[in-house]
């Protein structure tokens, strides 16, 4: 596996991949890799037949009062961590690469961005398309593999790929949760202990919602209010939103007909997580 940083690097390996006849697989995450971006890889790795990772820290998408400068960084154990997963290339270009100067062009997904997390984040949506873009453009793979943990983001993705005809198979590879249910984040890292104690609630109360909705529940009012109790309950935890959307539109609904989204983001100190889960009519 190699570590390259520049984009005429990463056009070099691909284009001798592709002439070999491989299929390319593509993960862009932001380092600080754990399992869930393990996950990912692997069936990056397994889709294709070359793999090529990227680690970047993404300016664009962090808001002026977010963690950019104390979001975690460690290339190395990102790196090793990949080739261990069969990763082929990882590219970690530095800001000056990717944002030679200042961006004039932006890619916005007007639609599935004005609630959930686009809501408390703004252009943080598009911040996010427009890097994706211009990884897809430097990478061009034929597959890309994104988390459903983001599930906010993997529609807004799959919306821009649709729209813009980019040429790229959008896969989504299922939420990895610890072994009490918290779901895996890179920022679970700065959880302190009582906080990670308390993390658990998300999990709980989404689990205990998606039971309500299996017994039959259809009033989404309800469903909202349950899961807002059951994560005010945990004095360590404050809900930023909790919410049932329709899964494709991520439109609020009022009652539920067909399939869900439940989506929740609740911050435990400074630190903010967002978890999901999928309800299937
Ligand atoms: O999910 C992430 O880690 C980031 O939003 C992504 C897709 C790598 C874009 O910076």
């Amino acid at each position: 596996m190699e570590i390259v940083h520049t984009i005429a690097e990463v056009r070099q390996h691909v284009a001798q991949a592709r002439q070999a006849g491989k299929t390319i697989g593509f993960v862009p995450t932001m380092g600080a890799l754990h399992v869930g971006h393990g996950a990912l890889v692997e069936a990056a790795s397994k889709g294709s037949d070359y793999v090529v990772v990227s680690i970047f820290v993404n300016p664009l998408q962090f808001g002026p009062s977010e963690d950019l400068e104390r979001y975690p960084r460690n290339l190395e154990a990102d790196a090793q961590f990949c080739a261990e997963r069969g990763a082929h290339l990882i590219f970690a270009p530095s800001n000056k690469e990717m944002y030679p100067r200042e961006m004039a062009t932006s890619v916005t997904v007007d639609a599935l961005t004005n609630t959930l997390c686009g809501v408390s984040r703004p252009g943080h949506f598009r911040g996010v398309a427009t890097v994706v873009t211009k990884l897809f453009n430097i990478v061009q793979p034929d597959f890309a593999y994104f988390g459903q943990k983001d599930a906010q983001q993997l529609a807004v993705i799959r919306r821009m790929v649709a729209d813009l005809n980019i040429p790229v198979q959008v896969e989504s590879v299922p939420t990895v949760r610890e072994a009490d249910g918290l779901a895996l984040s890179s920022r679970n890292a700065y959880l302190s202990p009582a906080e990670r104690r308390a993390a658990v609630v998300l999990y709980q109360a989404l689990q205990a919602a998606m039971a309500r909705l299996a017994a039959g529940e259809r009033n989404a009012d309800a469903l909202r209010d349950f899961l807002r109790e059951a994560i005010s309950r945990e004095p360590l935890a404050r809900i930023d939103y909790a919410e049932v959307v329709d899964a494709e539109s991520l439109q609020p609904v009022s009652s539920v007909e067909r399939d869900v989204l439940l989506a929740v983001a609740v911050f435990f100190g400074k630190t903010r997580l967002i978890d999901n889960m999928l309800f299937t009519m």
